[in-house]
This record gives C-alpha cells, structure tokens and sequence, in this order.
C-alpha cells in the first residue's frame, strides 16, 4: 500500500462509516421535509386554489389571512408556498447522484433556492417585524437571528460557486441547508420537546418561556456545530474522530426522526 493510500483520510472504514451515518441522517431529514410540504400544500395550498381563504386561520396563527389586506396576504400566502418549492429543491440539490448527473439542472435549482431562501427570509423578517406579526418580541429573536444567517450563507454559497472553488461552495451550500430549514428544523424540536416531557415544560403561549427561547436559537445552531464537526472529521486522518461524529450524527438521525414523528401527530397529520 502506498504512503499517500495509509494518509488519505477517506480510504478508512471510519471514514466510510461517518458517510454512511451522513446519508441516514440526510435520508431521514428528507423523509420529514417532504411530510412537512405535505402538509403545507394540502392545507395553505388547498384552500388557496379553492379560494377557502376564510378557513385558513382555523389551525391557529399568529394573523394568517386577514380580510381586505391585500398586500399582506399575498406576502403571507406566498412565503407559505414559496416553501414548498425551496424545501424540495433542497432535499433535490443536496442529493449527490442528482448533481453528477443533471449538473446544468444543478445550477439552475440552486440558483432558486438560494432567491428563494433570501426571499422567505426577507419577506418573514418583514411581516414579523414592520407587520407585527410575532407572539412576543424576544421569542422572535431566533428565526429573525435565522433570517440573517440565511442572507449571509446564501451569499457565501453563490459567491464560492461563481469563483468555482467547489469544495468550499459545497460546505456553505450544507450549512445554509441548514439555517435555510430552520422553521422545520424548530417545529419538530418543539413538538420532540412536548412529546417528551407529556406536554410543555417551560413553554408558553406567546413562545417566550426559557424552554422556547432555547428551542428558537438551538433548532438550527445545533444542527450547525454537528454539521462543522462532521465536516471537519470528513477532513480529519483520525479514525477516532470519525467514529465518534459518525456516532453523533446517528444520534442527530434517531433525535430527528423522533422530532419528526412527533411534529407529524401533533402539528401536521390533523391537517391532511
Ligand atoms: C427560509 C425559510 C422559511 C420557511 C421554509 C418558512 C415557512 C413558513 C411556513 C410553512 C409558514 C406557515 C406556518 C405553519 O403553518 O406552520 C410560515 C409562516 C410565517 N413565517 Fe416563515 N418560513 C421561513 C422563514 C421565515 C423567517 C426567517 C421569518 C422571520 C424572520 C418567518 C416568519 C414567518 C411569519 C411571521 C409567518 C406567519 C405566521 C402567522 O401568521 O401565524 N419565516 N413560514
């Protein structure tokens, strides 16, 4: 065996192992993104094509649709929609065989994504802090935070693939991934939370008990550090460090698929 074979840090089993663990929890993510665009197309979209607008506030929002504001609910309506169409897109781009084989489809959904992310974004940034649309000031503060790490990901990705230094595009093109699924990723903490404790502990109505100012910030911070230390033990030559991430984001996979299954009963499947 050659030296550069004994160093080359993705020819061990660890290495492969901390793939495989990847893909879980990639595979897992996608399963509960697509329940949650289920959700949103057969509820928001649904009583959209059917013009059943004055139904839409039944599930509990915070103001929805509001009768004769014309340029709130559209804003409203489409950042909803808006959704589904990044969420896929998502799951899609980050999808390895898709993007060796259809790399010109590639550029094109990841050039949609990302306006569509900065879109979503900006557009919830507005009507939650110019429209007022917010429980509580300091429970907004996380998916606002969200917001702008969103623009500055989105920035990162598109720059580092303009100046085609791939590897790098590839890793922020990851992490917006993950601050750009940051209302999934704080619904189905949430309801993880409540189905663990039997119902809310340290919850409260206007989101702004300590238990959801942690959710809101942690949702997608923690899923970022374990992404950073995925990444860097997929750089790292030790096998230790491998296997213990390897671990981590099976841990991550399992913590998902409960957070997944409990958002699906409590927030989504009522709504099928
Ligand atoms: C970028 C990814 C985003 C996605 C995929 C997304 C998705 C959604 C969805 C599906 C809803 C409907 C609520 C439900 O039925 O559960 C919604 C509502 C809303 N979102 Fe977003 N959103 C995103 C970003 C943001 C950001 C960054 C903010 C704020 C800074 C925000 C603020 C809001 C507000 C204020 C509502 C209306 C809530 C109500 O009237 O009850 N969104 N969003």
């Amino acid at each position: 065996m050659s030296a550069a074979a004994v160093t080359d840090p993705t020819a061990t089993s660890a290495h492969k192992a901390l793939k495989t663990a990847g893909v879980i929890w990639f595979l897992i993510a996608t399963i509960g993104q697509w329940i949650f665009v289920y959700y949103i197309a057969m509820y928001y979209g649904r009583k959209t094509l059917t013009g059943d607008y004055g139904t839409i506030n039944d599930r509990g929002l915070i103001s929805g649709y509001v009768d004769g504001d014309f340029v709130g609910n559209i804003l409203f309506l489409s950042h909803v929609l808006l959704a589904t169409v990044m969420i896929v897109g998502g799951t899609l781009q980050l999808t390895p065989p898709l993007r060796k084989r259809f790399p010109a489809l590639h550029r094109w959904t990841g050039r949609s994504f990302i306006l569509i992310a900065l879109i979503l974004a900006i557009g919830g940034y507005y009507m939650t802090w110019a429209q007022g649309v917010r429980l509580s000031d300091i429970g907004a503060l996380g998916v606002s935070f969200n917001a702008h790490l969103i623009v500055v990901f989105a920035g990162l990705t598109l720059f580092y693939a303009v100046k085609r230094r791939i590897d790098v595009h590839r890793r922020w093109a990851m992490r917006l991934f993950i601050v750009a699924n940051g209302v999934w990723f704080f619904r189905i903490c949430l309801m993880g939370w409540y189905m663990m404790n039997q119902g809310p502990m340290g919850n409260s109505r206007q989101l702004d008990g300590p238990a959801d100012i942690a959710i809101s910030f942690a949702c997608y911070l923690l899923p970022l550090a374990v992404l950073t230390l995925y990444q860097w033990a997929a750089d790292s030559p030790s096998g230790a460090f491998k296997w213990s991430m390897a671990g981590v984001t099976l841990l991550g996979g399992l913590a998902t698929g409960f957070g997944v299954f409990a958002a699906y009963l409590m927030m989504w499947s009522p709504h099928f």
